[in-house]
């Protein structure tokens, strides 16, 4: 989900009038989603090189997290949207951490969507971390040595499938960290469209457009 401050910009208004009108989207997003045949849908919110923002945007942001976990709670549990975060805990407030989990914890039994958030992710943060994990469980005698499923269990989404498809927004041509290792056969998009101008119309026609590409994975 990029290009909040752009939006906001553009308008004279602050950054964080981006990122509000960002999370409306977001609501329409998860909602409209099940009906366009998503059943898995992961969301960038925030990656680890985002700390370097200002403190007053850094924080408004994991207030907005805060709130749209509060305030969506009660739809998601409703509409069967499980709920699931993904990147460091440690690092977030303990707060917005007990949300994150009591949220998890209460959506466990959804299924009709399921909802990554990506809150202080990133790719290669999320691989060391793995790495460590693996190497835990091959000095635990867990498993024998490494090999790529055995570290897929070991990363924020194991058991998760691999995406089909990235989008994102606001014309940069860049993966930025993004699930590099699950992302390695998926189809990318990039559009124009800016975040918080993002509608389920155009994730439709994204959808529309792609569903037909022939994906092989590496078969002839
Ligand atoms: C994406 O919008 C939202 C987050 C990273 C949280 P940006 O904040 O990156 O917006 P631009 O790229 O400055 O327009
Ligand atoms: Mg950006």
């Amino acid at each position: 989900m990029d290009g909040n401050g752009r939006w906001a910009a553009q308008k004279g208004w602050p950054r964080l009038v981006g990122h509000r009108r960002g999370a409306e989207r977001v609501k329409q997003i998860v909602n409209a989603a099940p009906d366009l045949g998503i059943d898995w849908l992961t969301l960038y919110a925030f990656s680890t090189e985002n700390w370097k923002r200002s403190t007053e945007e850094v924080l408004g942001l994991m207030g907005i997290f805060a709130r749209y976990i509060e305030r969506e709670a009660v739809t998601m549990a409703r509409e069967g949207v499980r709920m699931r975060f993904i990147g460091a805990r440690e690092r977030l407030n303990p707060r917005l951490r007990g949300l994150m989990d009591k949220i998890e914890d209460r959506t466990a039994g959804n299924t009709r969507l399921n909802l990554t958030v990506a809150i202080n992710y990133g790719g290669r943060d999320e691989l060391a971390r793995a790495a460590a994990r693996l190497a835990g469980r091959i000095a635990a005698g867990e498993v024998a040595e490494a090999d790529e499923d055995v570290l897929a269990a070991c990363l924020d989404t194991a058991g998760h499938p691999d995406p089909d498809l990235v989008i994102r927004t606001s014309g940069e041509m860049r993966t930025s960290n993004f699930l590099p290792f699950q992302a390695a056969y998926a189809e990318y998009e990039f559009t124009p469209v800016l975040w918080p101008d993002f509608t389920p119309e155009h994730l439709a026609s994204i959808l529309e457009r792609t569903a037909t590409r022939a994906r092989r994975f590496g078969t002839a």
